[in-house]
């Protein structure tokens, strides 16, 4: 069967590779799947997180990457994905996914299944790094290092340290 793991990887954390790597054992072969969601300003254009989610994901073999440029149900139809798998990581994941999780079964009649994060991730969010990284904070633990090269390259250190 073949999994679709959809997002934004703005970018692409260990707690999103957990939830790629877990679907990897469960599935034949997974997608996943960088998209835009409209309600969101990216620090990363959308061929930069292809780019890094893609080297991010090189240590699976069953995994690709690939870009939802329209729709996520039209990619899903495209690539006959059975299922889409998605994280969660407390209570207003569910609030937020269970709704698109909906509308992706009217759409297209594809089922979401849904992994519980793994503890030592589940604090972990694209915009909190963001949020350390933009202020000076490091960000080494929560991503790989070639992504947390990408993010120190977004936030230069100021001249003369900010002052
Ligand atoms: O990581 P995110 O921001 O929760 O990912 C959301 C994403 C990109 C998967 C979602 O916005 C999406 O599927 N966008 C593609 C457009 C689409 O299908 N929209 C309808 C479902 S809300």
């Amino acid at each position: 069967m073949r999994a679709l793991c959809p997002g934004s990887f703005d970018p692409v954390t260990f707690g999103h590779l957990d939830v790629i790597k877990r679907t990897s054992r469960l599935f034949d072969e997974v997608v996943v799947a960088v998209g835009r969601n409209s309600t969101k300003n990216y620090l990363f254009d959308i061929d930069e997180r292809i780019a890094l989610t893609n080297g991010a994901c090189e240590e699976f073999a069953n995994v690709r990457v690939t870009e939802i440029s329209g729709l996520l149900v039209d990619v899903a139809t495209e690539l006959e994905a059975d299922v889409i798998v998605k994280g969660l990581r407390f209570a207003a994941d569910f609030d937020f996914e269970l709704p698109m999780a909906q509308l992706n079964r009217s759409l297209c009649g594809i089922e979401t299944l849904w992994l519980p994060s793994s503890p030592e991730w589940g604090h972990v969010s694209s915009t909190m790094i963001r949020e350390v990284a933009r202020l000076g904070g490091d960000v080494d633990q929560f991503v790989p290092p070639e992504i947390a090269a990408a993010i120190k390259a977004k936030y230069p250190p100021e001249p003369n340290g900010g002052s």
